[in-house]
Parts: C-alpha cells; structure tokens; sequence
C-alpha cells in the first residue's frame, strides 16, 4: 500500500480507535480492541500484537494472526533489538536479518515499536509482520506510535 494511501486509512483509524477507547478504561480490553482494529482493517498486516517484558522474558500479549512463539529467545531478533536499542525497527527483508526470528515462515517483513508505559518505561513492543517484503514505511511508524498513546489516555 503506498504511503497516501495508508495515510488516508491511519487518519480514520485513528478517530475510530479513539472512539473505542472512550467506551473502556479497563487496559487489557483497550490492548485487545487496539489489535483487532488494525489486524482487520490493514490488509498488509499478517500477524498483529503485543509482546511484553515479564521479569527477563519478552512474552507474547494480545495478538491477532497465526500462532505464534509464547516466548522470545534473549537478546536476538526483530523484538528484543527494538527493545534494547530502544527504537523503531522497520525491516524491508526478514530473511536478511541476522537472528530473526521466524515464528511463522510467510512473514517477509516486519515493525516493531517499543511500548512505554506512562511513566515512559519501556514495557515491550507492539510487533506487525507482513507476507510482503518492503510492507511497512514510516508512514507506518508514525501513526502507530501516535495510535498506541491512545491505549493510555483517560
Ligand atoms: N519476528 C519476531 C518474533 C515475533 S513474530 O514475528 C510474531 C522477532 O524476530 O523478534
């Protein structure tokens, strides 16, 4: 999907999110409301969901998609990078990064955004793969990262 376009559909998911979100405090029903939206309306998103930190461990959270691992190996792949790096990772190719792991072997490309909580401590990540390479831009980034603050406002 090219970047105007997503644009346009961000725009509207973003207004219908922050609706849905006014229906609940409650965290868990906000997380699974968050997920289900984009998982539905992004046609490009093959797997969408949550991993978060419990103790050392990055344990899958609410998700969308085909089975996934319940627990990422320490230190390797997409999620942990973006994790320790604290950042944003966008990878065009998956099969081109060292120590990806493929939880499912349709995934050819992937974005992981660190997920804060509100004291601005990094809780763990929203990760979304696609079966297309090259599927995700910063347009992406962008609006998810805006998309995910509405998880924790009041
Ligand atoms: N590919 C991720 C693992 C999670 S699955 O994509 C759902 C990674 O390398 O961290």
């Amino acid at each position: 999907m090219d970047d105007k376009k997503k644009e346009g559909r961000y725009r509207r998911l973003y207004e219908q999110l922050s609706e849905l979100m006014s229906k609940t405090s409650h965290k868990e029903a906000r997380m699974a409301t968050f997920i289900a939206l984009l998982h539905h309306k992004m046609d490009y998103f093959f797997w969408t969901g949550f991993y978060f930190l419990v103790e050392e461990d990055l344990v899958v959270s609410q998700y969308q998609g085909p089975l996934a691992c319940q627990v990422l190996e320490r230190a390797k792949g997409v999620c942990w990078a973006a994790l320790l790096q604290q950042k944003v990772m966008i990878v065009e190719d998956v099969h081109a990064f060292p120590g990806h792991i493929a939880c499912d072997a349709r995934s050819n490309s992937e974005i992981v955004i660190p997920v804060s909580n509100r004291a601005g401590d990094i809780i763990g990540v929203l990760d979304i793969d696609s079966t297309e390479k090259g599927a995700f831009s910063e347009t992406d980034a962008l609006w998810l990262s805006k998309m995910l603050t509405l998880i924790d406002e009041k």
